[in-house]
């Protein structure tokens, strides 16, 4: 096989057996296809896309090239829960809490901020001392003893995605349906797992844009699980503005404590609600999904999700008082306010530009080996369909450092739109699919 016939077949619209897709995933990630070709070849997918063939043949290379981690020593239903990426997404770190308190085994593979989303594990990581590389043992044992571990895509577990990650989010060929899927669901797959709950974001702060996308992505990856005999939902869910207030690693780990003691914002407790509650029920741990609801409720009203989610900082090397004293945790050294230039109605925020300011200040990383600032990000005021008198605080811009924080600024004031009329509301959970 030629990688340049390959890229070509494809750049040509023609669907590539499962023989050539794997040839071309283990070739990459041996180093021995040029970051070049590959670039054409991710340039030429995200034109003419993938079948539901090349697309699963693609899973399965980027699972064979690490190591698939058995779990089954590990007693109670165990059940996932992944996002396809967001601004101001921490409903992982909810969910998964409310899902373990009610008895679900929750083992993540969490991802890093990608372009303008953030990444679950850098999140974690803002706690100081918290650990995301543990080892497979060490994430084995500690899901059995509290239910609940979160590591990253790494050398042992799906090294293939890690690269193809790299390359694709400096190609600008993230926003691809059969990538996206295939990366997530590698990911997924390399766990025995017994469900799946999927939150496929769509809106301006989302990889998709368009409904249609979102409900194909949903698909695709629905598609993928029932392949290799996982139960799977995924709910197509609304991103055009930040979900909660904070955006930005340290920022949204507060937000994450306030919303687990059931003071947090409530568009995040609706949907945190929600996932945990499908994973809750996917567990077979409620009979229907009206008590599962209620349960994680029950979770959440009762400290015991809080509760869960202290352990597991205190598992992975982190200091879990950060969730009752947010000095603990890393903090901006300036705010700056951007308030509003008339009185009106707040008709959008769009979330794309909250995202990209907060990762031009340092929330996340241009290139791969950019540090990430822990304390930098955005905290709104004000939500879609607030009505603000001229002058009122629409939002802070926290950073540490002032270079970019002028375009910053800037950004994030263009992201708010103010109009004479109420907006009409918008539903959050757009479809469940599978
Ligand atoms: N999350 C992932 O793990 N992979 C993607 O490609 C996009 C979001």
């Amino acid at each position: 096989m030629r990688t340049v016939d390959l890229i070509q077949r494809k750049r040509n619209g023609e669907e590539l057996a499962p023989e050539e897709i794997t040839w071309l995933v283990d070739s990459y990630t041996a180093g021995e296809i040029p970051d070049y070709q590959m670039a054409a070849f991710l340039m030429a997918v995200y034109f003419q896309s993938m079948s539901d063939r090349e697309c699963t043949a693609m899973t399965e290379s980027f699972i064979a090239s690490g190591e698939k981690i058995d779990l089954s020593s590990v007693p109670g239903p165990k059940v996932d829960k992944h996002s396809t990426g967001g601004v101001g997404d921490k409903t992982s770190l909810i969910a998964a809490p409310l899902a373990v308190a009610a008895g679900v085994k929750v083992p993540m593979i969490s991802g890093r901020a990608l372009g303008h989303t953030g990444g679950t594990l850098d999140k974690l990581e803002s706690v100081p001392g918290f650990r995301t590389d543990l080892s497979v043992d060490e994430f084995r044992e500690q899901l059995a003893k509290i239910g609940f571990a979160v590591i990253g895509q790494s050398l042992s577990v799906t090294p293939a995605d890690g690269k193809f990650y790299a390359l694709r989010d400096a190609t600008s060929t993230i926003e691809s349906i059969p990538l996206i899927a295939a990366s997530i669901m590698a990911k997924k797959l390399s766990l025995t797992l017994d469900g799946l709950v999927l939150d496929v974001k769509v809106g301006s702060g989302a990889f998709m844009k368009r409904q249609v996308d979102a409900r194909r992505l949903a698909q695709m990856m629905v598609t993928i699980a029932r392949r290799a005999d996982l139960r799977a939902q995924a709910l197509v869910t609304d991103m055009n503005q930040p979900l909660g207030y904070a955006v930005g690693n340290a920022l949204e780990i507060m937000e994450v404590s306030q919303t687990l003691q059931n003071a947090g914002p409530l568009d995040l407790h609706r949907i945190s609600i929600e996932l945990a509650a499908r994973m809750i029920y996917l567990a077979k741990v409620a009979p229907t999904l009206e008590d599962a609801r209620d349960l994680a409720q029950a979770k959440l009203i009762d400290g015991s999700a809080y509760k869960k989610f202290k352990e597991v900082i205190q598992a992975q090397g982190g200091n879990p008082q950060v969730l009752d004293r947010f000095d603990l945790l890393p903090n901006a050294s300036g705010a700056h306010e951007i308030t509003s230039p008339r009185g009106g109605y707040i008709s959008a925020i769009d979330a794309e530009y909250i995202g990209l300011a907060s990762t031009m200040i340092g929330a996340g990383r241009d290139r791969k080996e950019d540090e990430i600032d822990p304390a930098v990000g955005v905290v709104l005021e004000v939500k879609v369909g607030q009505k603000v008198d001229a002058g009122a605080v629409l939002c802070r811009v926290y950073y540490t450092k002032e270079d970019n924080l002028e375009e910053a600024a800037q950004l994030v004031e263009d992201a708010f739109r103010i109009s004479n009329a109420a907006p009409e509301g918008r539903e959050l959970i757009l479809e469940v699919v599978g």
